[in-house]
């Protein structure tokens, strides 16, 4: 987020210093390589590199020097209990207030419980007044509403940018800031500082609370003999409902969504409120990650010592690398644990799976193309809606597979027209 961030305000011509602790990041940076895939950063960062916007550093004290404002953008990973882990937002403070020398603008863009704003301010200030300084700054909440795989897009164009600052200079210069990427009308939305905290939790919140919902909706219409897809373009078309984020599949994964609904839960209940909505969201999430390892047991038996499966997609989601929480480690994990084999193909995914996110999988191997990993498979399984998936060869599925039998996780806007096609196909949602 934070070099999407930064790539975005140095190419409104703003001077931008990316600070990171990962000397490694900053070396390959500095050199133009992008430690993650997503469309359009890699030309945006070594465009704004040339034209020396954009600088990548490890010195912090001498990136704020020349600045006016300072982002923070450093991850707020799940701690033990379940709440945002604020070590690093709060190690950042620290060095803000250790080394800055005028007047700043500080700003939280991290995904931040309510009430971390009050939390950075007494950090700079206790670090201030260790060094007997008396320096004005302003703390600012401005969560960031990009989607990865489109983050460059949502970045440019926002749908609105949310400002709560306590200062009519901190607004003033986030607006000026910001005002380059509307063209039309601004779409600035204000606001005290809490509330801008809360509104990042409340809109993922909502997002998944959609998306569990159609699960749950998807899981019923499979007992009653219901088609989920049917239903979500019936109710869909209502405007008060929409067709987006209701589309039923393998749950919802992703840097955010799981992190941030559990971190709203642990805010809440640490100011005495027992969230129940919030609460079925993550359970519904948790057992619909394994819904397509049912329907594959329900197959093919509890023990599937012997079976290998072709699986199509392991990012969270289309156009991105990343793998955090992703339901196909899940699935894997499962499948692994009933003894099958499976053979795995992701566009961009696979060097993430290999490194961190199934590295101790022993059953599992990577292959260099979609239909690679058909070879003496006995199902296709896809949970990644990547458009390379969408209209694939089912000729060659059907030559290269044990038996045509595919278990599709993805939304079903995608879902294949297979009937009288000879394959057993088998959905979310559908009997
Ligand atoms: N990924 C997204 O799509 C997205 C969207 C909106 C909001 N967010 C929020 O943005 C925040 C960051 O998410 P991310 O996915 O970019 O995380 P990330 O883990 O990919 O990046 C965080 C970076 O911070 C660096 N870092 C850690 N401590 C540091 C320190 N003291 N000084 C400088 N750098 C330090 C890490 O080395 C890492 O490179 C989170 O709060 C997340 O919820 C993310």
């Amino acid at each position: 987020m934070g070099l999407v961030s930064g790539a975005c305000f140095a190419e409104m011509g703003n001077k931008v210093t990316c600070v990171d602790i990962d000397e490694k990041k900053i070396d390959k940076l500095n050199n133009g390589i992008i430690p993650i895939f997503e469309p359009g950063l890699e030309a945006m960062v070594i465009r704004n590199l040339k034209n020396k916007n954009i600088f990548f550093t490890t010195d912090l004290a001498n990136a704020i020097e020349d600045s006016q404002i300072v982002f923070i953008a450093v991850g707020t990973p799940m701690g033990d209990d379940g709440s945002a882990d604020l070590q690093y937002v709060l190690a950042v403070a620290k060095s803000i207030g250790e080394s800055m020398t005028k007047e700043l603008v500080v700003v939280d863009k991290s995904t931040v419980p309510i009430g971390t704003a009050d939390k950075v301010r007494e950090t700079i200030q206790n670090e201030l007044d260790k060094r007997q300084l008396q320096i004005n700054f302003h703390v600012v909440s401005n969560p960031e509403f990009l989607k990865e795989g489109a983050a460059i897009d949502d970045f440019m164009k926002p749908d609105r940018v949310v400002i709560g600052a306590d200062t009519k200079f901190a607004f003033e210069v986030m607006k000026q800031l910001y005002s380059p990427f509307f063209r039309t009308h601004d779409r600035f939305i204000t606001m005290d500082i809490r509330s801008a905290e809360m509104t990042k939790y409340a809109a993922n919140a909502m997002l998944a609370t959609k998306i569990s919902f159609m699960n749950e909706i998807a899981n019923i219409c499979e007992h009653v003999g219901a088609d989920a897809n049917q239903v979500r373009i019936g109710i869909g078309s209502d405007k008060r409902i929409g067709y987006h984020f209701i589309y039923p599949g393998v749950g919802y994964g992703g840097a955010c969504f799981p992190k941030d609904i559990k971190a709203l839960q642990k805010v809440a209940e640490a100011h005495h409120y027992q969230p129940k909505i919030i609460k079925a969201v993550e359970e519904v999430n948790n057992s619909q990650k394994l819904m397509i390892a049912q329907k594959i047991v329900k197959r093919f038996g509890e023990d599937l010592t012997g079976f290998t499966f072709g699986l199509w997609g392991l990012a969270f989601k289309p156009g991105t690398d990343d793998m955090r929480e992703a339901p196909a480690i899940y699935i894997v994990k499962e499948l692994e644990k009933r003894g099958a084999e499976v053979n795995a193909y992701d566009p961009k995914a696979i060097e993430e799976s290999k490194k961190f996110y199934l590295k101790d999988a022993k059953n599992i191997k990577y292959c260099n193309s979609k239909y690679e990993v058909l070879q003496n498979a006995d199902a296709l399984i896809l949970l990644t809606e990547w458009k390379e998936f969408r209209s694939p060869d089912f000729e060659e599925i059907k030559a290269q597979l044990k038996s045509p039998i595919i278990f599709d996780g993805r939304n079903q806007y995608n879902a294949f027209n297979l009937e009288n096609n000879g394959f057993e196909y088998y959905q979310i949602g559908k009997k």
